[in-house]
């Protein structure tokens, strides 16, 4: 990846991760990820976002800085707008090399910078409206958006070329060979990275979606003509692409989403798995989309973003010592972790004596506050009975019939 120029005066530096990585030690990264620092240039420079501290990466950054004719001892500022170690984690490896620098980071992250690094370095605390004048007619203005995956987050504005720098917000999986920009994208790799935002989102940002929509609500007042994230493509050619995807995403979390049933079904000896067919037929029978997804085959990662995404869920998981099938308890939990809510849902399992998925389902839905509003679910002793595979069948067209109703055009 080399340095690229976004606006006059102001950089791309970035570097990708691969598949071999666990973003956050957990998921998975099929398409890898880029993390991007961005470098202003006025009269004095200053570098927004940083990198992680993993093997080469930090040197990365530096070979960029290199290509574009800095040093990093001519860094006057580093613009921390989020301190998790995926933009920060170079601090150590940076502040070895130059002296000569402050750090303008919001309070919040000040305290969590120093719980992180050890370092004798001059912090400056900002708040939203704060500015610093770079001079050469760059100013970079800063406006705090809580809790947007952390508490400490804020945006960085440079009103001369209407460039927002937003970190995690507006942020997207997959890595970068090449293209960083929007209008470097055809419709398939601009589809590609549509779908790397929703992973992005219902694996990261999910359970901030109410901060996430007050964000937006602050960004669309500023001028932006260019979105700079800390990951994913630059958007400058159409930046309301990403923001209204965005307000999308962070809308789903009511709970109506798109006229979609994610289907998650595990089952051991394939008694619960006779369901998936007649499940599926009822769904087609209405017309509505579905997603399926084998558990616990299927990444969480993965069932997350189609999830989100859904109005309807219906989960096709057996009995287990007494709960329910293991690996289906650990994705719903997870779910009710992200704020899946307000789904509409519909359960179908077998069991062998006295049953228990269903109690440990109405439990988690209850103890994570999902709000799903549940059909009359449908057990069944041992292998289903053809009348039982029948009335599966109308109960997954029936949530197929309020899912259409429910959905967002
Ligand atoms: C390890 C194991 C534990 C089970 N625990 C229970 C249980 O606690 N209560 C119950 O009603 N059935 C229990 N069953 C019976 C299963 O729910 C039943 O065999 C069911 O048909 C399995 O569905 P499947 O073929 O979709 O895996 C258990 C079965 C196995 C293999
Ligand atoms: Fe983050
Ligand atoms: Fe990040």
């Amino acid at each position: 990846m080399n340095a690229s120029r976004v606006a006059d005066g102001i950089f791309r530096l970035s570097a990708n991760i691969g598949s071999e990585i666990l973003f956050e030690g957990m998921w998975l990264l099929p398409h890898g990820a880029s993390m991007n620092s961005y470098l202003v240039k006025g009269e004095q420079a200053a570098i927004i976002d940083g990198v992680c501290d993993w093997d080469g990466v930090p040197e990365t950054l530096y070979a960029q800085l290199d290509e574009v004719g800095m040093n990093v001892s001519d860094i006057r500022y580093v613009i921390i707008n989020h301190t998790e170690p995926d933009h920060t984690g170079w601090l150590r490896s940076f502040s070895a090399l130059t002296g000569d620098f402050e750090v303008l980071i919001t309070a919040r992250g000040l305290e969590l910078a120093k719980a992180f690094y050890d370092l004798e370095v001059p912090f400056r605390v900002v708040k939203s409206g704060d500015s610093v004048d770079l001079g050469g007619g760059r100013q970079l203005v800063f406006e705090e958006i809580p809790n947007v995956h952390w508490p400490d987050t804020m945006v960085t504005f440079e009103p001369a070329t209407g460039t927002l720098f937003s970190c995690d917000a507006f942020g997207t999986f997959g890595a970068i060979n090449g293209a960083p920009y929007d209008e470097q994208l055809d419709e398939m790799q601009l589809r590609f990275f549509e779908k790397e935002a929703l992973r992005y989102y219902a694996n990261i940002v999910a359970r901030f979606s109410q901060p996430t929509l007050a964000a937006i609500a602050k960004v669309r007042k500023l001028p932006v003509r260019i979105i700079a994230p800390g990951h994913g493509p630059v958007w400058r050619r159409n930046p309301e692409f990403i923001i209204d995807l965005y307000e999308r995403l962070a809308g789903y979390g009511k709970g109506p989403a798109k006229p979609k049933v994610t289907l998650l079904w595990g089952s051991m000896y394939g008694n619960t798995e006779k369901t998936v067919a007649p499940l599926l037929e009822g769904l087609a029978a209405e017309g509505v989309e579905s997603a399926v997804h084998q558990v616990p085959q299927t990444h969480i990662g993965t069932i997350l973003a189609s999830a989100w995404e859904s109005t309807g869920i219906a989960l096709a998981m057996p009995t287990y010592e007494y709960q329910m099938f293991p690996p289906m308890a650990a994705v719903l939990d997870e779910l009710g972790r992200k704020q899946v809510r307000n789904k509409l849902a519909l359960r179908v399992g077998s069991f062998g004596w006295s049953g228990g998925a269903q109690r440990e389902l109405e439990e988690i839905v209850a103890r994570q506050k999902m709000h799903w509003q549940f059909l009359e679910p449908v057990e069944f002793r041992g292998a289903p009975a053809a009348e039982e595979l029948e009335l599966i069948r109308r109960r997954a067209r029936e949530l197929a019939r309020q899912v259409k109703a429910a959905a967002l055009a």
